[in-house]
């Protein structure tokens, strides 16, 4: 079993997936961990550019991600994805990737409300779907299916930044460690 690992943050915009994902890495690093973001926003400018947002799009776009987190894992990454990947088939296919290749995987579900993704709004998505100016918002007016077995739920609302990348990190280290495909 290669050291590396999938960690894979799904959730609602402004759940706090890149926050998450950027402040893990960076406490990974510090303790002398190889680690690799692939985040939703530099994916879909680099690698998916010509894709928008209708349900077909948005699940070739995580199955590029996955194929990608794959690469980078089994070369020994720890792998911190931060992408919505809104659809429960699309997830466990990459699940269903690393598995039959051998590679630790783990689901972390950011499951902040979407009352306090609105109230965050990071990229102001939020007000413009309530203006009238965007249409298929996650969460909103398009859908999220909730992960149904996570390995880590966080309720970002309810805990420091620092008590999230603790949990993530804790779960990292499982992954990275077991002998079998993460979870057995
Ligand atoms: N415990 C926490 N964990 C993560 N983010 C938090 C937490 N508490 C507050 N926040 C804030 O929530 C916001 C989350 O924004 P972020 O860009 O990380 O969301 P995102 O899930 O990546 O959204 P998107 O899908 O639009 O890219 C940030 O402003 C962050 O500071
Ligand atoms: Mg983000």
């Amino acid at each position: 079993m290669p050291s590396g690992a999938t960690i894979w943050l799904t959730g609602l915009p402004s759940s706090g997936k890149s926050t998450l994902a950027a402040a893990t890495a960076a406490h990974l690093e510090e303790r002398g961990e190889r680690t690799s973001i692939l985040d939703g926003d530099e994916v879909r400018r680099h690698l998916s550019s010509e894709l928008g947002f209708s349900a077909a799009e948005r699940h070739l776009n995580v199955e590029r991600i996955g194929y990608v987190a794959s690469l980078l894992t089994r070369s020994g990454c720890l792998t911190l994805v931060a992408a919505i990947a809104p659809y429960r088939r699309s997830r466990d296919g990459v699940r269903a990737l690393h598995r039959e290749a051998g590679l630790a995987y783990a689901e972390v579900h950011v499951a902040t409300p979407v009352a306090i993704c609105a109230e965050r709004d990071v990229k102001g998505l939020y007000a413009r779907q309530r203006a009238g100016e965007l249409a298929g918002l996650t969460g909103v007016d398009d859908p999220y299916e909730e992960p149904s077995a996570p390995e880590l739920t966080l309720a970002t609302q309810l805990l420091t930044l620092t008590e999230c990348v603790e949990r993530i990190a804790a779960l990292a280290a499982r992954a990275t460690t077991s002998d079998a495909p993460y979870p057995a």
